[in-house]
C-alpha cells in the first residue's frame, strides 16, 4: 500500500465466539454446576454484559479505585523503552474492556515503526467494538482485530503473529483467578508465546486493608450495581426470576487468603426459577451468592505463581510514590 495509509474500516475486523445474548455455549453448564454448589458461586466473567462494562468503566473512575489510575501511571512510566525494546509486530490483550491504559503502550514513539496489529480479546462485545473504532481511528498506523470469546476456552482462536508478539492481561484480572485457575490459565497463555514474546501481567498489591476494602465499597454504590448487574444478566441470558434489589452487596478482605471476597446476599430467603435451565435455586442469609474474588499480591506470591506456571520474570515494576499500589511483571517463557 506504500505511501497510502487504508481507511480505519479496512483496519478493522472482530471475531464474535458468543451468541447474540452475550452468552457463552458453556453458560448453562456452568451456570447449573456453580448454583448447586456448596458455597454457590459463580464465574466474575458473568458480570459483563453491556451494562455490566459500562458499570465497570464507572467504577474505574471512583475516588476510591485506586489499582486503574496506578497501573495507569506505571505505564505511562515504562511504554516508551518497554516498546523500543521489545519492538512488538502484535499486541494482544486478554480482557481489554475499554482499552483505555493500553493507549500508553500504543502510543508509544517506537510503536508505527513495528506495531501492526492490536488483537483485544474480550467477552464483553460492545465495549471492544466501540474500543476498535476508536484505536483504528486515533491510530492510522495499526490494524484491531479483535477476538470475542472466554480467555478460558477461545485462546486458540487468536490470530497468528508475524513477529514478536507482547500478551496483555491488564487489571489485575488475574487476581480474579483463584490460585489453581490462574496456573492453569497461565500456562495456556504460555502456549502463545514464542522465546521473544513476552507477557505482561498487572496485579494489585497487598496493603492496608482499609485501602482495598473502600476500593470495593464506594459510597457512590457503583462497585453494588456492578455486582448485582450479574443478576440482570442471568435474568436475560437465561430467563431468571431474580430481584436484584432484595440482594446486598457484601465485600470484604479476607487476610488469610490475601483476597477480596465480594457476595450477594438476600435480606430474606429467595427462590429464584431459572426458566431455560428448568431450575429453582433458594438462596438465604447464610446459603447466598460468591461473586467474585480479588487476589492481592506479594513478590513472594508473584514468584510462586510463576514458578507453577512455567513462566520467568524477567522486570518487576511497581509505583513507589505515595505508596506501593500496583505490579506489572514482565514475563516470559522458561528457555
Ligand atoms: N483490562 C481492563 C478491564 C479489566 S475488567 C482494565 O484494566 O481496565 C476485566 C475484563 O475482562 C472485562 O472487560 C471483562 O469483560 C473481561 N473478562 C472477564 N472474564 C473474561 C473471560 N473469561 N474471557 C474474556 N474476557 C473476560
Ligand atoms: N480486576 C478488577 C479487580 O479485581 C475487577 C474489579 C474491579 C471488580 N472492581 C470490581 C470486580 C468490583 C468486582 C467488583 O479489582
Amino acid at each position: 500500500m506504500s505511501n497510502q495509509i487504508a481507511r480505519s474500516a479496512d483496519r478493522l475486523k472482530v471475531d464474535v465466539y458468543v451468541d447474540e445474548h452475550g452468552m457463552l455455549e458453556s453458560m448453562p453448564e456452568e451456570v447449573r454446576i456453580g448454583l448447586t454448589a456448596s458455597p454457590k458461586r459463580l464465574a466474575p466473567k458473568y458480570f459483563y454484559d453491556e451494562a455490566g462494562s459500562l458499570l465497570f468503566e464507572k467504577i474505574t473512575e471512583l475516588p476510591e479505585y485506586y489499582p486503574t489510575r496506578a497501573e495507569r501511571d506505571l505505564l505511562h512510566d515504562i511504554s516508551a523503552e518497554l516498546m523500543a525494546d521489545l519492538r512488538p509486530q502484535q499486541i494482544v490483550e486478554l480482557g481489554s474492556g475499554s482499552s483505555y491504559k493500553t493507549r500508553q503502550l500504543l502510543s508509544a514513539p517506537s510503536a508505527p515503526e513495528h506495531l501492526e496489529t492490536y488483537v483485544p480479546f474480550d467477552v464483553s462485545e460492545s465495549i471492544v467494538q466501540e474500543a476498535s473504532e476508536e484505536l483504528v481511528s486515533e491510530y492510522p498506523y495499526l490494524s484491531v482485530h479483535g477476538v470475542i470469546g472466554d480467555f478460558g476456552r477461545h485462546l486458540g482462536h487468536i490470530p497468528a503473529a508475524t513477529g514478536r508478539r507482547l500478551v496483555l492481561f491488564l487489571g489485575g484480572t488475574i487476581g480474579n483467578l483463584d490460585p489453581i485457575e490462574r496456573v492453569a490459565f497461565l500456562r495456556q497463555v504460555s502456549e502463545l508465546l514464542g522465546p521473544e514474546d513476552r507477557l505482561l501481567i498487572g496485579m494489585d498489591l497487598v496493603k492496608d486493608i482499609s485501602t482495598i476494602e473502600a476500593a470495593y465499597n464506594d459510597s457512590a454504590g457503583v462497585t453494588a450495581a456492578f455486582n448485582r448487574n450479574m443478576l440482570h444478566f442471568l435474568n436475560r441470558s437465561l430467563s431468571g426470576d431474580f430481584n436484584p434489589e432484595a440482594f446486598e452487596h457484601r465485600c470484604f478482605f479476607n487476610q488469610a487468603e490475601s483476597r477480596i471476597e465480594m457476595h450477594l446476599v438476600p435480606k430474606t430467603p429467595q427462590i429464584v426459577t431459572l426458566a431455560d435451565l428448568d431450575m429453582s435455586v433458594t438462596f438465604t442469609p447464610e446459603d447466598s451468592l460468591w461473586t467474585e474474588c480479588s487476589y492481592k499480591f506479594t513478590e513472594e506470591s508473584l514468584t510462586e505463581m510463576l514458578a507453577d506456571s512455567g513462566l520467568s520474570l524477567e522486570h518487576f515494576y511497581t509505583n513507589d510514590d505515595p505508596a506501593r499500589l500496583f505490579g506489572l511483571a514482565l514475563v516470559g517463557p522458561i528457555d
